[in-house]
């Protein structure tokens, strides 16, 4: 059978048989073109045509593509034991990562409750502090506290959690329990200063808490950066602030660390080494792995696990959730050559010194366009907002708004760099290999696809 055919079947049984995330039911995708081969920082299609993956997957193919340290460690896990029950045994990967994650956290940060991914480490952890109340006697304090455009994942729960109102437009989420403060993003603050609007944002916390009533509120859940909801960066000082006053309120700060994890930011963790707090549960995923297995983890203070060690409860003090894949070994495995690869090519190091290129070309970006809102970003984080001109009649303004995401998409695509569109953003992540020539190649094929827009928008 040629390609040419080949592909054809692929399109087909693609649209007829795959549903994707986030598609409209009634989307004919059969013009999704097919992802064939990789290589570093680059993706082709079946027509060999090369792309840059501005998002690097989605947020998590950190070291690149096309590993051959990691498919041999993968391959070699999977002849040895390509799986081992959870339940009452162990194995030599998944201990040794156990291990290893609890030298790269916070201090305090050495239990590892192994997830498939995100969304169940996100899940966890609430189970989790439901569970650790339930052992303190405190059976009354279930209230989680989350935020606008926070991103948690899409289980029932997790994305319950989340607060980007337009993944609940049709999808039904669990309304009690939770409760949502409003978006901390600092470019809404109008007139007031940086360390007003951070001190709005915190006492909506408190005051949230108070009216609740600490003895019914569980956690505070919340990525450092809110990824998927456009890069959103809180003001300076919101995590310390937030984490003193869940300390003030035996509040629990579960941080969502599923983007921000394993170097995003040029870190292990950012919370401690970029945000300067210690949570009390951190989830991650995605770069675990790098994106070359599907795994992610809840990781758990000590002072939460000695507390449950002490517990009176009468009952047996199951922590009664967990997965098949629990610690799966040759997830695992590819975890633990994951943070190799990033200990010997010091890729901590070389997104901590190409951050500052990256973040100034995106800016620059900002500067130039006039259809960009906003260019903002941390670490090998970016995103652009799209602006719509009031001056402009209203048709165009509601086009520059709903489509500038993808249009900035199309753009880019035809010009070889894929960027993640989200209504009037699009967003980027690339891998943290990525060099100075190729943000370059990035940020001149952006700047490119920006100016066709903005002369098509004008
Ligand atoms: C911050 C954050 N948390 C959780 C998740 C869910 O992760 P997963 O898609 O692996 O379930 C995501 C996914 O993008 C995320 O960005």
């Amino acid at each position: 059978m040629n390609s040419f055919l080949n592909n054809n079947f692929i399109k087909d049984y693609d649209s007829q048989h795959f549903l994707h995330p986030w598609e409209d039911c009634r989307t004919d995708n059969s013009e999704y073109k097919i992802i064939t081969n990789s290589d570093g920082i680059y993706l082709f299609d079946e027509n060999g045509k090369k792309y840059i993956d501005g998002p690097g997957g989605m947020w998590c193919v950190n070291l690149g593509y096309g590993r051959k340290e990691i498919a041999k460690e993968i391959a070699l896990q999977c002849e040895k034991l390509s799986y081992f029950s959870p339940w009452f045994a162990t194995a030599e990967p998944s201990a040794l990562l156990a291990k290893k994650i609890a030298t790269l956290t916070p201090k305090n940060l050495n239990t590892v409750f192994f997830t498939t991914c995100g969304s169940t480490a996100l899940d966890s952890a609430v189970r989790f502090v439901h569970y650790y109340f339930n052992c303190l006697n405190k059976g009354e304090k279930k209230t989680i506290i989350a935020r606008e455009k926070g991103y948690h994942g899409s289980t029932l729960l997790s994305a319950s959690i989340s607060g980007k109102e337009r993944d609940k437009r049709v999808l039904d989420t669990i309304v009690s329990g939770i409760k949502f403060l409003s978006d901390v993003n600092p470019n809404l603050r109008g007139k007031c200063s940086e360390q007003e609007w951070c001190n709005q944002k915190v006492s909506e916390l408190e005051n949230t808490i108070l009216e609740i009533g600490p003895s019914k509120v569980a956690a505070f859940v919340a990525e450092p950066v809110l990824a998927s909801g456009g890069v959103i960066i809180p003001p300076k000082g919101y995590h310390k602030k937030t984490y003193e006053i869940c300390k003030k309120y035996d509040v629990l700060y579960i941080s969502d660390e599923v983007v921000t994890a394993f170097g995003r930011l040029g870190h292990w963790f950012s919370s401690e080494d970029v945000f300067d707090f210690t949570p009390d549960i951190i989830t991650c995923a995605k770069g675990l792995t790098s994106g070359y297995i599907p795994m992610g983890a809840t990781i758990i203070s000590d002072s939460l696990i000695e507390d449950i060690k002490k517990s009176t409860h009468t009952n047996d003090l199951l922590f009664s959730n967990g997965f098949t894949y629990s610690g799966h070994p040759i997830a695992s495995a590819a975890a633990l050559k994951t943070i190799e690869i990033i200990e010997e090519e010091k890729i901590l190091d070389h997104v901590r010194d190409i951050t500052p290129y990256f973040q100034s070309r995106l800016n620059k970006l900002g500067e130039k366009y006039d259809c960009i809102g906003d260019a903002r970003g941390i670490g090998l984080l970016g995103c652009l907002e799209g602006y719509s001109n009031p001056s402009l009649d209203e048709k165009k303004r509601l086009e520059i708004d709903h489509h500038f995401g993808s249009l900035i998409d199309k753009a880019a695509e035809k010009r070889g760099l894929l960027v993640r569109p989200i209504i009037n953003m699009c967003v980027f992540s690339p891998p943290l290999i990525i060099t100075k020539s190729e943000i370059d190649l990035m940020f001149d094929i952006l700047d490119d696809a920006v100016s066709e827009v903005e002369k098509n928008l004008k």
